[in-house]
């Protein structure tokens, strides 16, 4: 694999080779400290990010790589000055071994990779696709709940915008006895494309109003933030769907609360200490999940 561009590459047994890493890299970090060594990643951001352009770099440098990095590429690079996107990669692309990209449109990573000779990881295009937190995600599943398979779950939230649960519910998709119910307001129902790929696949996929209208039995709730930046003002004026200790004590004490992250109100923080309480752990997972993911495709690319 070259480019990661899409959560769509993974097969079911990649993201089990990944994890398989990622577990590797987690117990005994110090064997992995040199596998990067003499690689420089470039960190190309034009959104805001906190966790994942530093997980990013905190991976990187943990792997033994250096990187060179705009953390406000819209405002401090030449955009500024009217450089096209495929310019700006052109360039760094001479001078850097790998491109971590963020982009406020939709296809930006699939156009940059028609100029970029290095590999170009997308984090984050638009709403349309957030592939390493979809890894880091069913990582994070995936080794609470020991299997992918028969669950259920409870994708909550912006689920018109968030491009994060794009992502993971396409990968969702194609693992066996999967249940899903999309909680949002009507006005932030998951678009019909993804209902129908995923009734294709044989999900159960069930819109829903309110956390009250979901069984208490779900394994796994995964809750977003409400994308200001990417709506129109009169929708953001929407209430949230707000989850505090009353309405996580519903749920089953093996029901497992996740969130990609920044929360905004949705989340109280009155349940931070919750042991269901996962999304700290999930955002810390990311670090690991993504130096599996680098040392892939830079390892691959040397061979
Ligand atoms: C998400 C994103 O940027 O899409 N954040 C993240 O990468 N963890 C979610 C969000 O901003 O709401």
């Amino acid at each position: 694999m070259k480019h990661v561009l899409s959560i769509d590459q993974f097969e079911a047994s990649d993201l089990l080779d990944l994890f398989a890493l990622t577990e590797e890299i987690r117990n005994d970090p110090g064997r992995f400290r040199s596998r990067l060594q003499g690689q420089v990643v470039a960190t190309l951001f034009y959104e805001p990010s906190t966790r994942t352009r530093l997980s990013f770099e905190a991976a990187i440098q943990r792997l033994g790589g250096s990187i060179i990095s705009t953390e406000n590429a819209k405002e401090l690079s030449s955009a500024i000055k009217g450089e096209t996107l495929r310019d700006t990669i052109r360039v760094v692309q001479g001078y850097a071994d790998a491109i971590v990209l963020r982009h406020y449109e939709d296809d930006a990573a699939d156009e940059a990779v028609e100029v970029a000779k290095v590999p170009v990881i997308n984090a984050g295009s638009g709403a349309k696709e957030h592939p390493t937190q979809a890894l880091l995600d069913l990582y994070t599943i995936y080794t609470a709940k020991g299997r992918l398979d028969d669950l259920k779950y409870v994708v909550a939230g912006d689920l018109l915008y968030g491009r994060t649960v794009h992502s993971l519910v396409k990968k969702l998709a194609p693992f066996r006895g999967v249940t899903i119910y999309g909680l949002s307001r009507p006005e932030f129902a998951l678009p019909q494309e993804y209902v129908t790929l995923l009734e294709e696949q044989g999900v159960r996929y069930i819109a829903c109003q309110s956390f009250s209208d979901v069984p208490e039995n779900v394994d796994v709730i995964y809750h977003t933030r409400t994308q200001l930046e990417r709506m129109p003002k009169q929708q953001s004026e929407v209430k949230e769907l707000i989850i505090n200790q009353e309405t996580l004590d519903r749920f089953s004490p093996k029901t497992i609360l996740l969130h990609p992250l920044p929360r905004n109100r949705e989340i109280a923080q009155e349940i931070d200490q919750d042991p269901r309480a996962y999304y700290f752990r999930q955002s810390e997972n990311g670090m690991y999940v993504r130096m599996a993911l680098l040392i892939s495709l830079l390892a691959e690319k040397k061979s």
